[in-house]
């Protein structure tokens, strides 16, 4: 109830200032701290999917049957991302910067770019072009960095 109407508010806020996007305010059950540690494990499992794919690719595992339900679930969690960084989640045990808020759709944009990198994927290795597959691994690849690069506190 209270998240609803928060979300409406936030909504019309932004109808009325003419902002097109704006990330959803942190539900008032989720703790910010709680709501960082899910992020973190949505990104862990993208890793873990693209990792098995690459384990393929590079001929370490011949999983290739495997490939298409890994890019699945990359998009799956692709399009978690954005509810993942509500507002007010930008502070404590997290290497997520500011300008995810502050440019939230050039972020927007990152996250979309990692989910069709991902549906193109799981569709070539539906194909069993492995060239195809090879290539939007990498173009996976890429919307990985596409958005840590501005987005990500470096290490
Ligand atoms: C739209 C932006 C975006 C995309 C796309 C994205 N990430 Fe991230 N990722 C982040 C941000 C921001 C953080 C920092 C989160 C935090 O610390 O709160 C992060 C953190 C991580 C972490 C560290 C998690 C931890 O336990 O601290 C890993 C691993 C990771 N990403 C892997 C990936 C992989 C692999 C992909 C591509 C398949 C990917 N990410 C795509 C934004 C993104």
């Amino acid at each position: 109830m209270f998240r609803l109407s928060g979300l409406t508010l936030a909504l019309l806020l932004a109808g009325a200032v003419g902002i097109t996007s704006l990330s959803p305010p942190v539900a008032a059950a989720d703790d910010a701290a709680n709501v960082i540690k899910y992020r973190k494990q949505v990104m862990v499992a993208n890793a873990a999917h693209i990792t098995n794919i690459f384990s393929v690719l590079k001929g370490e595992t011949s999983y290739g049957g495997h490939i298409a339900a890994n890019a699945q679930a990359i998009s799956n969690s692709a399009a978690m991302i954005l509810d993942s960084f509500p507002q007010g989640s930008g502070s404590g045990d997290t290497a997520a910067l500011p300008s995810i808020w502050q440019d939230w759709a050039k972020f927007e944009g990152a996250a979309n770019a990692l989910k069709t990198a991902a549906d193109e994927l799981a569709a070539a290795a539906g194909s069993g072009d492995m060239a195809a597959v090879g290539a939007a691994a990498g173009g996976g690849g890429k919307a990985c960095g596409g958005c840590h690069e501005p987005f990500r506190k470096k290490k």
